[in-house]
């Protein structure tokens, strides 16, 4: 039983294997927040809640005589706007009366076996007993709206879900102005804020700060998660490092714009706030509708390492559902930086001919296949043939590629339209843009208004077509611009506040039906690289194209930053060329492949122009993937260096459960001349056991390569990397 009602203290308490989560219903009917951390067993622990009658944080009318009683000083499961919490808030309305008040008592609680699930909303799964269930329902005593908190209690995984449910059961109709998924107030300390900023082609950034007082906000009002901002930071205690000090990771399973605001307010204690951002948005709820929240996915442990190991599982086995998950993923070539949009036929079979020799398993055709498509300016939403470039239509390609022994797989970008093209032409009320106002274009694309039932039905009918008719075993979705001028035409005037969430919900819906009838095909998603790389996508998609940066030493830090909420299972990784496209940086091609084996592995350059030794080494490298594969895309994955070691090297170390084999790989960025030696502290391995390092021969405990690491002999050339394999020995 992971969660536990204890009726005459009025506790609520939710227990996994190392955390607990406790909240009280207060004497006035309030859901108090009591604690979230290290796991403290059935204790309550509303004594560090101590009351005192403090200036200025006023008391509800019904404490009016009880000074000490204060929601700006309590901590609150859900805290709404306007009625004296004054810190950060989950909940702000539009009353019919025109107030933006709201006030939550407890009413009651449910505990279920099982996770529960949010209708057209990515959540996380799991099979009855992986799971509990608890719904507190809160309501509006003025106004009959109910708040339903959902939590989701993993007790294996040390993973707590939230999401909310609001109902208006009142009589007259309610529109939301915010409505976040999680309000989480954490001990008193002193914490750090870490979160993963970027741009495009540098992506997930780590930036770590202290929390003020006052007001952090990380967020994106960009309609996709964004290069800029992830949906997911940590907090964590100053001073904590990969193996120490107390972290909370909150991930959000949500694809467009969202809040993540941080605040530590007078008396030094902290509340985080996450879900969809409230910059634009309004929902209405007339009589008896209800709205869901997107899901916040929530961990607590020691260690930034910890927060990423459960983080990577929940991922891999909770929120992927692709047959692909926890398979080999196809070795591919991508032909993009090899042609761009100056493809045809014979380059196409020329590259898939050299693929098919190398051992690579599947070719990727990127953009530009399909009709007016010749550069950026035209052609999207036109999804046929174009037959200038292959003159012999995509069916017979695929057959002759096919014919090599390689699966196929195809890009399309099915939310956006070119201006130039049949399909704007045919519905130029298609895309999102206000009356009166001309469309911001991005690549010259508009944006299609998924949030129209009508325009889904036909993406989903050129997508379903399209793989009805060709032998496609992958997609790799795109979505190359953010998203401005909100406003559907297919929405009243008082709702526009709704089609930023209704687009991502009808992205959601789209992605559900298509891989719901297509389950054989592995679908990529992409957004300009990595501008949609969150939670929220990998439900549907079980890798994402990590970033358009292909150079590998850039790649080591985007793929590192990466690496705290997500697996290496969900980061599309490729080999390009050398000098690099982006950079313009010799590259050797052994590192190349060491920073795209850290990912799903593909290839990305003019594999005709290859010397014979290349081929040779990419032979090696691919026969080592399929080796080492399951390690990295199902191990635990293990930060050797930080961003403060990186301009000199980078090391990262991958272990298997048992913690029988083992893989390290380091990245030399700055090779030197009578260089101080690199000395790598390895982690997770089994003190008692000896491990061999194939590389070398030499057998050395576990003890000894943990505590005393490895040293590196010297490394020379341009960035030289090194892979060690440790096993056990018997
Ligand atoms: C985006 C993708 C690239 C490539 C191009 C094609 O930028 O991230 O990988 O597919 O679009 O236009």
């Amino acid at each position: 039983m992971s969660i536990r009602y204890d009726d005459a203290r009025h506790l609520l308490t939710l227990e996994t294997l190392n955390s607990s989560y406790q909240m009280k219903i207060d004497r006035y009917g309030y859901l108090q927040h009591v604690y979230y951390g290290h796991r403290i067993s059935g204790q309550d622990m509303s004594y560090i809640c101590k009351e005192y009658d403090r200036g200025f944080s006023g008391n509800p009318y019904a404490a009016r005589n009880d000074r000490g009683f204060s929601l700006d000083t309590e901590g609150q499961e859900f805290s709404t706007f306007g009625t004296g919490d004054y810190r950060i808030h989950g909940l702000r309305v539009r009353n019919a009366d025109g107030s933006c008040l709201s006030s939550l008592f407890y009413e009651k609680h449910e505990i279920v076996k099982g996770k529960y699930s949010l209708p057209g909303l990515p959540a996380m799964y799991g099979a009855a007993d992986d799971a509990e269930t608890l719904v507190v329902t809160l309501s509006d005593r003025a106004t009959g709206l109910k708040a339903r908190l959902y939590y989701g209690v993993f007790e294996s995984l040390d993973v707590i879900t939230r999401a909310a449910e609001f109902v208006n059961e009142g009589a007259e109709s309610v529109c939301l102005l915010k409505a976040a998924s999680v309000c989480l107030d954490i001990p008193y300390g002193r914490w750090d804020l870490l979160h993963f900023h970027g741009r495009h082609c540098m992506e997930r950034q780590p930036e770590r700060a202290p929390l003020p007082h006052g007001i952090q906000v990380v967020s994106s009002e960009r309609g996709m998660s964004s290069h800029q901002h992830n949906p997911f930071i940590i907090v964590c205690e100053r001073g904590a490092d990969e193996s120490h000090g107390d972290c909370y990771g909150l991930m959000l399973m949500y694809s467009g714009s969202f809040k993540a605001e941080a605040e530590m307010d007078q008396f030094g204690s902290s509340r985080l706030v996450m879900g969809i951002s409230d910059t634009g948005f309004s929902w209405t709820l007339g009589r008896g509708e209800s709205f869901f929240t997107p899901e916040a996915v929530l961990c607590f442990g020691e260690g930034l390492g910890r927060i990423s190991h459960i983080c990577h599982e929940a991922i891999r086995r909770h929120i992927c559902r692709s047959r692909y998950r926890l398979e080999h993923r196809p070795v591919l070539i991508n032909n993009w930086e090899a042609t761009y949009f100056n493809l045809d036929e014979e380059t196409i079979l020329g590259l898939a001919g050299e693929a098919a020799a190398l051992g690579i398993e599947m070719f990727v055709l990127d953009d530009g296949w399909f009709r007016g498509r010749n550069d950026d300016h035209a052609g999207l939403g036109d999804w046929y043939t174009n037959h200038e470039k292959l003159p012999h239509g995509l069916g017979a390609l695929i057959k002759r590629i096919k014919a090599l022994g390689l699966m196929f797989g195809l890009w399309v970008e099915p939310e956006m339209v070119n201006e130039e093209s049949d399909l704007f032409r045919e519905h130029p009320d298609w895309v999102l843009r206000a009356p009166a106002r001309e469309p911001a274009a991005g690549r010259s694309q508009f944006v299609l208004d998924l949030s129209r039932e009508d325009v889904q039905e036909h993406l989903y009918q050129a997508m379903a077509r399209l793989l009805k008719e060709n032998d496609i075993g992958y997609i790799k979705w795109d979505m190359n611009r953010c998203i401005c001028d909100l406003y559907s035409a297919a929405c009243e005037s008082g709702r526009q506040g709704e089609v930023g969430h209704r687009y991502v919900l009808g992205v959601y819906r789209l992605l559900e039906r298509l891989t719901g009838d297509f389950p054989e095909v592995l679908f990529e998603g992409c957004a300009g690289g990595g501008g949609r790389f969150d939670a929220g996508m990998l439900y549907y998609v079980p890798q994402i194209w990590c970033s358009d940066d292909t150079d590998a030493l850039e790649r080591v830090e985007i793929q590192y930053g990466t690496s705290f909420g997500y697996p290496a299972s969900s980061m599309g990784a490729h080999v390009s060329a050398s000098p690099n496209h982006q950079t313009g940086r010799h590259m050797p091609l052994s590192t190349r492949g060491v920073v795209a084996m850290a990912g799903t592995l593909g290839y990305e350059l003019d594999l005709r122009k290859l010397s014979d030794e290349d081929k040779e080494e990419i032979k090696r490298q691919i026969r080592q993937y399929r080796e080492d594969e399951p390690l990295v895309h199902d191990g635990l994955y293990y930060r050797l260096t930080d961003m403060e070691t990186l301009p000199s090297h980078a090391a990262w170390q991958y272990v298997s459960r048992d913690k029988s084999t083992s893989l390290v790989s380091v990245v030399v960025a700055r090779t030197r001349a009578n260089e101080p030696l690199i000395n790598l502290r390895l982690k997770g391995l089994d003190p008692g056991a000896i491990y061999e390092i194939r590389e070398t021969g030499e057998k050395i405990s576990g003890a000894a390569l943990m505590y005393g690491g490895y040293t590196l002999w010297q490394m020379h050339g341009d960035f030289p990397s090194v892979q060690l394999h440790v096993r056990t020995i018997d």
